[in-house]
């Protein structure tokens, strides 16, 4: 076998490995999606989570991200939202709807009355095949949200967001440091390493 071939062959078996490991350890602990230990691993990075956080779980679908919020938030309030619908978790009051349709920041507000401590979002647009293409338009949503962030997060709030390093990955840090006082970036191992996935962590809101 020529050697780009044996590259490509030990390439795609770790890849599976890697899958296949928290596809099984999500299994185990009754986790809906294995993305649920991105948001162990950037809780236990940034510990953002407390048994009394308000949290906005956003792109929320199949509900892996809430799962794991709301066996750590027991006082505090949790809202998820998606445009896909997500079964009930216990603990978390879902809305099935975009979070860019007008209406939904009314019922984000009404819901927190002001008081929103920390907003996670693992949105993705959805996939057309063209990895440089997805990237962008998942980043769009991110530079959205982080606009959105400022706007309805406490002043000390805290937004995690997925971001891709794709060719506006400059662009949307930017956007995010002229907006927040602490910006941090960070990759899970649950986050597959070949995918330019990462994750963007902002606290404190600028006051301008
Ligand atoms: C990677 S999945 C989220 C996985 C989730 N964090 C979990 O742990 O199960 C991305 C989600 O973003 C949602 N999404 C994309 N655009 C959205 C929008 N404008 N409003 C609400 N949800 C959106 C998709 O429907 C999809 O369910």
């Amino acid at each position: 076998m020529k050697k780009s071939k044996r590259v490509k062959k030990s390439n795609t078996w770790k890849i599976k490995q890697h899958r296949d490991q928290f596809f099984k350890k999500s299994k185990a602990l009754g986790y809906r999606s294995r993305a649920s230990f991105k948001l162990i691993e950037l809780n236990n990075k940034y510990k953002f989570l407390k048994k009394n956080t308000n949290l906005l779980d956003l792109g929320s679908s199949p509900g892996g991200w809430s799962q794991v919020a709301s066996k750590i938030i027991t006082s505090g309030k949790i809202l998820s939202i998606d445009i896909n619908n997500m079964k009930p978790i216990e603990n978390v009051k879902f809305l099935n709807c975009d979070i860019f349709d007008p209406v939904t920041k009314d019922r984000i507000d009404n819901y927190f009355n002001g008081n929103l401590d920390v907003i996670i979002s693992d949105m993705a647009a959805d996939t057309t095949g063209n990895k440089s293409l997805d990237s962008i338009r998942t980043n769009q949503l991110c530079a959205e949200v982080i606009n959105f962030s400022s706007k309805i997060l406490k002043n000390n709030g805290v937004f995690v967001s997925k971001l891709f390093m794709g060719e506006d990955f400059i662009e949307v840090s930017n956007l995010a440091k002229s907006l927040f006082k602490n910006v941090n970036f960070f990759k899970p191992e649950a986050s597959r390493s070949e995918s330019k996935e990462t994750y963007l962590h902002c606290k404190i809101i600028k006051t301008l």
